[in-house]
This record gives structure tokens, C-alpha cells and sequence, in this order.
């Protein structure tokens, strides 16, 4: 049976582990309810094997954006097996986070200094301690996903639900320091009018937001906040802990030449390996000179050497051309059995990060989708992360099965059936209350 010892471990896990476990998007909850395989024994390219030895396709999310260039590269990871024979750590600093340091900084030719860490939430609170050294001012402006930290959850201390606009849905703000009241304001993406009556109104200190995300920029919009910060001496960060390497060589921001004061990246810069970078321009970064950033495992070896043998991949294989190129035949094949199916989806996203959704029913119908594939041994919803370990032959199966589970959900519109009996049993749910 699928996923029968993860069911076992998922009895404990609830009633050992707060939350179940560390990270949200891997709860299975959210997933497939009672039916998600959960954990997993090994990995290898785009394959997993759950506790069960039962073998999926990951054609989900593959490790949610961390791992690029596949489960176990063997690039990355010889790297990674002669680091754990010669010690992770020591009592003296690793001399790759200085080589990992000139990289970036060589790719970004507007930056001049960075600050390694090893998770977003943490490089989003280092980037913003560095704003605010700088300007002295401590309102932040943010559009989309910036972590688990205080200062984004406070967003919701003023209105209950701003962060449900972009994440997720009544999050509570239970345990977050209340003077935090006031200082964090949401704005909407591609609405540049909103976002410039907000830094005069606020007198805004800094505008922290991904480049992109579900929506590409419209009218210019990147250039226009770049020019409104200047002009009001706002700190620009661009968060780019997902967005970055999926389209260039890099931060996404290349792409659209606008150059931020300070920029993040994360998940894939180590493919799989911890390791969180935060880069600005000297002028700005050494303003922080005196401020108390320090982390006992910021400074161990593996991140910044995963991240060095990672880039090297990288750039050996393209690998943003690649995952961009097959993620845009992946978006025109969804397109295709949409439309021979007379189904309506929307698709977004960045190509190698594609999406889609159904105009009606979607929870419903997406849970239905991984109940569907997980049959096939498929692991699969309704955005798919692309690695270079995918390919059009692994590709041609999970076509074959979305046109099958396409054909059934025209039928049961038709019928009217569209029903909570379709799944087996709950709905997932995206709600994070729900999930104790
Ligand atoms: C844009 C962005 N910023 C920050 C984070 C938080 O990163 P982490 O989960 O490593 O703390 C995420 C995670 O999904 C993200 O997508």
C-alpha cells in the first residue's frame, strides 16, 4: 500500500513534533490527506523512493525549488562526500564562503559585498536589517513571500488577512511582538500607483518583493519602483530565494536590467544543500558594519562548497535554458490536452516553475489530480518545479496520465459531479490552522 509506514510515522510525527513537522509545503495535508507517502528513503534525479520502497516521478516540486540540477548530482555531491571526510566545521572559518563571495559578486556586477545564511526567512531579516542601518527607517513596503520572521507575520496585526492577498489564508499572530504594529504595509504587484502613495504616505524606508512570481511585470513596473526608491532613497530588495538561476544565470532581475540595492538568493543556489546569500553594494552593506549579524552554522562548509560545485553545474550545463525551455513545452502540452478536453485552466508562472489552475473547483480538482497520479506512482499537482533531470521521455507518461484525468473531469462536469466524493478522503487544504 502507498505511503503505509509513512502513515505510521505521520501518527508520532503529530504527536511528537509541533506542526508535524518543520515546513509547510511538505505537510501532507496539503498534499493528499491520509494518502500523501510523506517521507521519503531516498532520492535520485527526479525520482523518489517513499519508506515502502514504492518508486515516484517527482514532478512536483522537487524539493520545493531546492534541487535544479536533480536529487544526488554527482557533481555537487563528490564535492560535498570530500568535505564530509576533511570535517563540515572547525574552529576556523571556510575558505569557500570567501571564493562563494567573489562568484556572486562577479555575477552581479552592480554588488560589491555579501552575507551568507542558511535559510530565506533569515537572509529576508539580514537584507532588511542591512536596509534599515542604511536608512533609518524602519517601514518596509513587501509584495509576495518573505519567511516565517515577526516582521512579516505583524503585516496581519493591522488587518487580519493582508498576507491571505499573496500567501496564505487568516494566518495567525499569536506570539508576534504587537509594537510591531504599523510598520509593515502590503502592496499589490504591478500596482506602481498604490506603491507610490504608500512610500510618500508612510515615508516608506524600504521596498523588499520578488521580481516575479504568477505575474509577469506589466508597464514597466520593475523600472518604475526602481526609480521611485531612488528617488525617495528607499532601499530596494528584490527577494530572489526561488526566482533566481530558474531564467538566468543568476538573479531574475538580469533578465529585466533592473538592478536592486540588495538582492537573496536561496533554495537552488546549493541544489538541495543549505546555503542563503544576501549581496548589495558596498555603500549600502557597510552601513550594517556595526550591526550584529552572527550564526554558529552560518559559517559551516558545506553550503557555500555546494553552492560553488552548484554554480559550476550550472553554468556547464545552462541549465536555466534548459529547465526554461522544457517547462515552456510543458506549459504548451497543459495548454494542448486542456483544450482537446474542453477544460478551462489558467497557466502562470515562470516557465520553469509552471502553474496552472482550474476557473472552478480548483482545491478540489487539484487534490483530485495527485490522487489521480499518485495512482500511477506520480508525484504531481498543478505546478511543476523543472530540474535538469527531467526530460521529454519522463515527460510523455505524465502526459498521457494528465489527458486520462483531464477526460474524467470533463465527464464528471458534465455530470455535474464535481463532488467532494472524487476524493478519497479530504480535500487538501492550504489553510495553515487547519493542519494541526
Ligand atoms: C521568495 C521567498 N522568500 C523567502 C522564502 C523563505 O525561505 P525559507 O523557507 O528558506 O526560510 C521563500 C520560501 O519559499 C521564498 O519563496
Amino acid at each position: 500500500m502507498i505511503g503505509k509506514k509513512s502513515q505510521k510515522y505521520w501518527k508520532d510525527a503529530r504527536k511528537y513534533i509541533l506542526h508535524g513537522n518543520m515546513l509547510l509545503s511538505k505537510h501532507p495535508k496539503i498534499h493528499l490527506p491520509g494518502s500523501w507517502p510523506t517521507y521519503f528513503k531516498k532520492a535520485q534525479d527526479c525520482w523518489i523512493w517513499d519508506l515502502d520502497n514504492n518508486k515516484y516521478l517527482d514532478l512536483y516540486s522537487m524539493g520545493i525549488g531546492t534541487n535544479i540540477l536533480g536529487y544526488q548530482n554527482k557533481r555537487v555531491d563528490a564535492v560535498i562526500k570530500k568535505i564530509v571526510n576533511s570535517s563540515n566545521m572547525s574552529t576556523l572559518n571556510c575558505p569557500e564562503e570567501v571564493l562563494l563571495a567573489k562568484k556572486l559578486v562577479s555575477m552581479h556586477r552592480w554588488s560589491n559585498m555579501v552575507k551568507f545564511c542558511r535559510t530565506g526567512a533569515e537572509a529576508s531579516a539580514i537584507a532588511l536589517r542591512i536596509s534599515k542601518s542604511f536608512t533609518c527607517k524602519d517601514k518596509i513596503a513587501f509584495c509576495g513571500y518573505h519567511g516565517w520572521h515577526d516582521w512579516y507575520l505583524s503585516a496581519n496585526l493591522t488587518k487580519k488577512n493582508t498576507l491571505g492577498k499573496d500567501h496564505l489564508k487568516n494566518l495567525s499572530t499569536i506570539g508576534v511582538t504587537k509594537k510591531l504594529k504599523g510598520q509593515v504595509f502590503n502592496f499589490k504587484y504591478n500596482d506602481y500607483e498604490a506603491l507610490k502613495k504608500l512610500i510618500r504616505k508612510e515615508k516608506i524606508g524600504t521596498v523588499i518583493m520578488e521580481v516575479e512570481r504568477n505575474i509577469k511585470p506589466k508597464n514597466n513596473f520593475l523600472k518604475k519602483i526602481r526609480s521611485i526608491t531612488k528617488k525617495n532613497k528607499v532601499i530596494l530588495i528584490f527577494d530572489e530565494c526561488t526566482s533566481a538561476f530558474r531564467e538566468t544565470y543568476g538573479g531574475l532581475h538580469k533578465k529585466y536590467r533592473v538592478n536592486p540595492d540588495i538582492a537573496i538568493f536561496g533554495k537552488a543556489l546549493g541544489n538541495g544543500y543549505a546555503i542563503n546569500a544576501v549581496i548589495g553594494s558596498k555603500k549600502v552593506m557597510m552601513k550594517a558594519k556595526n550591526s550584529f549579524m552572527s550564526s554558529t552554522f552560518w559559517s559551516e562548509r558545506i553550503g557555500p562548497s555546494a553552492a560553488i560545485a552548484t554554480l559550476n553545474e550550472m553554468r556547464r550545463l545552462r541549465s536555466w535554458e534548459y529547465i526554461s525551455k522544457l517547462g515552456k513545452y510543458i506549459k504548451d502540452n497543459w495548454h494542448e490536452i486542456a483544450k482537446k478536453n474542453k477544460l478551462e485552466i489558467n497557466i502562470s508562472g515562470l516557465s520553469s516553475i509552471c502553474s496552472f489552475t482550474f476557473k472552478k473547483n480548483n482545491q478540489l480538482l487539484k487534490t483530485f489530480i495527485t490522487q489521480e497520479f499518485l495512482k500511477k506512482n506520480i508525484l504531481a499537482s498543478n505546478t511543476i518545479y523543472v530540474s535538469t533531470k527531467h526530460n521529454k521521455k519522463n515527460l510523455k507518461k505524465y502526459f498521457v496520465i494528465l489527458d486520462k484525468i483531464f477526460k474524467k473531469i470533463k465527464k464528471l462536469e458534465e455530470k455535474n459531479k464535481i463532488n467532494k466524493t472524487i476524493v478519497k478522503n479530504n480535500v487538501s487544504v492550504a489553510k495553515f490552522e487547519m493542519l494541526n
